[in-house]
């Protein structure tokens, strides 16, 4: 007997449509958050919108029906055997005959491997590299498997070397039987060694078949990690090989679908899941939770709901027939997977996945080991293929935050707050004018302690004193997460940290002083530390307290200028040499005009710029050369200050975005290393002409791969009637 979680019939969802004949198999970023992304593969059987998982289906035991994954949990896409199919002629034979779909009664997208699995668990199988192939073009299968050949993390390297190489060189056959229908996926393998993974990664992602190349990057021979909860190897395996996996390819763990990994998984840059365990776990008694794994042996009541489950209580479970629990339990394990992969997605949309990994970490000790070696390596990242994955996780998220900053120990490790600290020690620089006309180095620096934010109502009157004071001051704000200028005193999540009151009251530590006064070039300097008084703001600064906000507007342009958009501070003194600027009703700067000309404005939720088409022109002016364009490989250019980043833009797209279309994967030609995800950039043409100036949806690196999506959301066209 089947059972079925609840009687509720459930409306029957139409079949998916084929993707267009161009999109096939090409991959598209909607979203992210750092390493981690919404994306949408495009099939002949719809478009799978990753991060997902396919559940694992044995066409000779179907716990779930895969019909009714589709219709009940909206699964659009499934992974089953291909081996297994063809070596069962009961299989085999209605497979060839009506195809792969019909077979499994599924509509959405059929995912298959090849064998290898049953090669690493039973020695060997008998089927050829391009049969299995061949077999998986022949039923219909959408993406399928080639045989690649399983590396077991006690392997020598020897073997492991091996492994690597035969399965290369089985890639290019593969791909040429595989046609122009049947996408393939391209195994990463390599065992534990860093070096191999990454060379794998290399090897298996410039092979080009006559159609395409691999369309999926599955990581194997992993299983045996998991099955041992090694964690920590698990995720240095995931970095090594992503730092040379092409950035529009989905990153499959293949085997892994244990809810409790998917949130640092997708932060590291997994597309894509694949397991069983929602059946086999089942089978034994026990359910899958995202903070790990329960018996239900030992429950008196459930420790997290699901629709399977809710009408029925452990006990009643427990003493149902050994099947019809196995099969109850299966649809709880699959509804929790389903969910806890939403609240990933919804974490991506949300610029929160990094705090949902974290909260997950503590879940259990070798998860908390794994995460804290991903701290380490974020933070002192070496020179190798692990590094090189870490500075790229923490250069492509966006810096800023419009949403509040939880206060916690890991605070200071998030990839966001990692990135925005070390653009603020390399792009800040203290004043070289002053609000008194005079043209000096600073005489001392000031800290104000003890104001929550807002600052501007909490710390300005003690800040405009300090300065009338001594003008040559520099004021640095003292917040839970580091000393900042008093300038960016409404950057999130600096101003915008969520904690108790006690957290204004912290006293930073002589040593932690020093250290944040050694980013900021500000060690030599005398330093007096100021309490900020209840505010004396009325009367702050006397008679020179208007000239003294002036000077502090002016400053806080030429920082978020210099600090946002690479520009040289001595060049943003010139233009806003002539600035003025208009205040909200809660006192914060709205519009700012160079020379009577609204050219920015400060972005309400996070602090950061938004560029007006002047203010677009005017930073242009500064940087008139087109960037290079793209070589084979990424172009990596030093400097602090490198200016406004540019997008070099395809001639034919030129009419479209001039007139404020969004700039297309596919129609860029080439892009400056440092642009920053969600930051303000400029579209030019090979002439270095302004054609449009948006938001960077994606790094320069991504700008060179990616042939679909949107590269630069963009604020207005510069070539508008
Ligand atoms: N399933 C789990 N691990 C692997 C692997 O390494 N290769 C293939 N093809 N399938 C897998």
């Amino acid at each position: 007997m089947t059972t079925r979680p609840s009687s509720d019939t459930v409306a029957v969802r139409p079949d998916p449509s084929p993707c267009r004949p161009q999109d096939l198999g090409k991959f598209e970023v909607t979203a992210r958050d750092g390493a981690a992304r919404l994306g949408l593969l495009y099939t002949n059987h719809g478009v799978l919108a990753t991060p997902m998982l396919l559940p694992v289906v044995n066409p000779n035991i179907r716990t779930i029906e895969p019909r009714e994954m589709w219709e009940r949990y909206h699964v659009n896409g499934l992974i089953t055997n291909s081996y297994v199919t063809w070596k069962h002629e009961k299989l085999r034979d209605p497979a060839l005959k009506d195809g792969i779909h019909a077979l499994l009664d599924y509509p959405g997208v059929i995912v298959t491997d090849s064998g290898t699995f049953q090669s690493y668990v039973y020695g060997d199988v008998e089927v050829g590299v391009e049969e299995i192939v061949e077999f998986q073009r022949n039923i219909g299968v959408d993406i399928g498997t080639m045989l690649d050949v399983f590396g077991r993390p006690d392997m020598t390297r020897e073997e492991l070397e091996n492994a690597v190489v035969e399965t290369a060189d089985r890639a290019t056959p593969s791909l040429t039987v595989a046609g122009e229908e049947l996408l393939l996926n391209g195994p990463i393998q390599g065992g534990l060694h860093e070096d191999l993974r990454a060379h794998a990664g290399d090897l298996m992602g410039s092979m080009e078949g006559e159609h395409r190349g691999f369309a999926i990057h599955p990581i194997g021979g992993i299983v045996p990690l998991m099955e041992k909860q090694r964690y920590r190897e698990l995720f240095q395996i995931l970095l090594a090989a992503r730092a040379t996996i092409p950035p529009n390819r989905p990153i499959h763990l293949f085997g892994c679908g244990h809810p409790l990994l998917f949130p640092l998984a997708i932060a590291l840059g997994t597309d894509l899941f694949d397991s069983a365990a929602y059946a086999l776990f089942a089978r034994d008694d026990r359910l899958l939770t995202p903070e790990g794994t329960v018996k239900l042996g030992e429950l008196t009541e459930w420790p997290c709901h699901s629709s399977a489950l809710f009408h029925h209580t452990p006990k009643e479970v427990r003493e149902m027939e050994k099947e019809e629990r196995s099969v109850l339990l299966s649809h709880h394990n699959l509804e929790i997977t389903q969910v806890e992969l939403a609240r990933c997605r919804e974490a991506i949309r949300n610029g929160t996945i990094w705090r949902l990994a974290e909260q997950r970490s503590h879940a259990s000790p070798q998860l908390r080991e794994a995460f804290e070696w991903v701290i380490e390596q974020l933070v002192d990242p070496d020179e190798g293929p692990v590094g090189q994955s870490a500075l790229r996780i923490i250069s492509s998220t966006n810096p800023v935050r419009g949403t509040a900053e939880h206060f916690g120990n890991d605070i200071d490790y998030r990839p966001h707050l990692l990135h925005l600290n070390a653009m603020l020690a390399t792009r800040w620089r203290a004043p070289g004018s002053w609000w008194d006309d005079s043209v000096s180095s600073p005489e001392r620096v000031v800290i104000l302690t003890g104001a929550a934010p807002p600052w501007r109502n909490s710390a300005l009157g003690t800040a405009v004193e300090a300065l009338r004071e001594e003008p040559r001051s520099v004021i640095l704000i003292s917040t839970p997460i580091g000393l900042i200028p008093f300038t960016l005193e409404d950057v999130s999540p600096w101003c915008h940290i969520d904690g108790s009151d006690d957290l204004w009251r912290m006293v930073i530590s002589e040593n932690e002083i020093d250290a944040w006064l050694d980013d900021l070039s500000l060690s030599n300097l005398p330093l007096d530390i100021h309490e900020c008084l209840p505010d004396p703001d009325e009367i702050a600064g006397g008679d020179k307290r208007q000239i003294i906000r002036d000077w502090i507007d002016r400053c806080t342009v030429v920082d978020k200028l210099s600090l946002f958009c690479g520009i040289n501070p001595k060049l943003s003194c010139d233009l806003t040499s002539n600035m003025s600027a208009r205040r909200s009703r809660t006192d914060r700067m709205v519009n700012v005009n160079f020379d009577d000309q609204h050219c920015l404005s400060p972005r309400l939720p996070d602090g950061a710029l938004s560029l007006t088409l002047n203010g677009a022109r005017a930073l242009h002016e500064l940087n008139p050369n087109p960037p290079r364009k793209f070589q084979s490989e990424m172009e990596y250019i030093e400097g602090d200050h490198l200016g406004i980043p540019r997008v070099l833009l395809h001639d034919d797209a030129i009419p479209f975005v001039g007139q404020g279309r969004n700039v297309i994967h596919g129609f860029v030609l080439g892009a400056d290393s440092h642009l920053i995800v969600g930051q303000p950039c400029l579209v030019v043409d090979s002439e270095g002409n302004l054609v449009a100036h948006g938001i960077a949806n994606a790094t320069a690196d991504d700008m060179s791969f990616f042939t679909k999506g949107i590269a630069v959301k963009v604020r207005d066209g510069a070539m508008k009637q």
